[in-house]
């Protein structure tokens, strides 16, 4: 049996959060030989905080082989110590009457905080994964407050945009999920991404032939995917969870375990491929092998996809300016 590795989990107590947990401790996440000890943090709130004893009660009754170790804790420090994987969920929700820049500045706060810890605290190889919304702005607030971490290690959550996209595609072609190989999403997790299938391909052939439609991806595919998260609060009243949980499993496992070749879509800090400034926290296709991910090159950019890659970067740039103030 390997060694117990540390995973801390934000909003713990959350419908995200109810999702997961009982996941990662089942080895869904590491493997089925990788024990865990589950470090889990919610606000220092007396109903979060009762809250997240009955869930680490219900971790407790499932009796999880793999489950080495539980914390739970109002405090970043303790959550983060030692973490060898971070993933921050917990995120203030937008309330009534508040403005965008209302809900980047009050998560600013947030990330600005967690970021300092994981600095000060994880294990210099803590691989971080950002749920909570705005995931790329997130992402990339705590980047800049562990300037001690490599800036490679954080992450922003689009695996599920291109889960979303995926089904689509195999909903429309009536073809299975597994079998769409080489898909993306670019950008920013919002209605801005741009999920792109024209290099993806079923059994070996070409999607975007198969569709054959173009219309279809444009008044039909790119507003679906990109407004899947709005479907989902407006059919549930709550925002996605368990897909939003299962996305986050499917990015982890795969930056661990690595894709054996396949792509799958991550928000990581470009490197100035594609012409996305260095830094920006974008949407990238990417490969994962011994933990590290690559960024897919060498893909032609017309001048649809182009534009469309645009208007999301330029989104998250407009986010990036709205919190420099509060980075400086
Ligand atoms: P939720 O409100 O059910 O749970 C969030 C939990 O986080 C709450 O228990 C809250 O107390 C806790 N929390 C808030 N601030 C915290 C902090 N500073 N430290 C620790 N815990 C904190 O929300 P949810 O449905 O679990 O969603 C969580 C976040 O994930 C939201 O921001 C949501 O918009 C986002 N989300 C992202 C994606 C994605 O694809 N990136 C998909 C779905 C949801
Ligand atoms: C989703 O894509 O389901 C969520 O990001 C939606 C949201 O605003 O929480």
């Amino acid at each position: 049996m390997k060694a117990p590795v540390r995973v801390a989990v934000t909003g713990a107590a959350g419908q995200i959060g109810y999702s997961l947990l009982f996941r990662i401790a089942s080895g869904e996440m590491l493997g089925k030989d990788q024990p865990v000890i589950l470090q889990m943090l919610e606000i220092p709130n007396e109903k979060a905080q009762q809250a997240l004893q009955g869930v680490m009660m219900e971790l407790e009754d499932c009796a999880f082989p793999l489950l080495a170790g539980m914390v739970g804790t109002d405090d970043a420090m303790v959550a983060f110590k030692d973490a060898d994987y971070a993933l921050l969920v917990g995120a203030r929700p937008r309330g009534p009457g508040m403005e965008r820049a209302d809900l980047l500045s009050a998560n600013a706060e947030i990330f600005t905080a967690q970021g300092k810890a994981l600095n000060a605290v994880a294990s210099r190889d803590v691989k971080v994964l950002v749920v909570g919304n705005p995931a790329n702005t997130n992402a990339y607030i705590a980047m800049k407050s562990a300037p001690d971490l490599p800036a490679g290690n954080f992450t922003a959550m689009l695996r599920l945009d291109h889960n979303r996209a995926a089904s689509q595609i195999a909903a429309k072609t009536g073809k299975p999920v597994s079998a769409i190989k080489t898909l993306t999403v670019w950008g920013n997790h919002s209605p801005t991404m741009y999920a792109d299938y024209r290099f993806a391909t079923i059994g070996g052939e070409s999607v975007k032939e198969m569709i054959g439609d173009e219309a279809w991806n444009r008044d039909v595919f790119l507003p679906t995917v990109g407004k899947r998260g709005a479907a989902i609060i407006a059919a549930r009243g709550l925002s996605s969870a368990a897909s939003a949980a299962n996305a986050a499993i499917d990015h982890m496992r795969d930056w661990a375990l690595g894709t054996n070749g396949e792509w799958v879509t991550m928000g990581i800090p470009s490197d100035g491929s594609y012409g996305i400034p260095e830094g920006v926290m974008y949407g990238f296709p990417v490969t994962c092998e011994n933990g590290k991910y690559t960024i897919v090159q060498g893909l032609e950019i017309d001048e649809f996809s182009r534009e469309r890659m645009n208007v999301t970067l330029n989104e998250l740039e407009e986010e990036r300016a709205a919190v420099a103030h509060l980075l400086a």
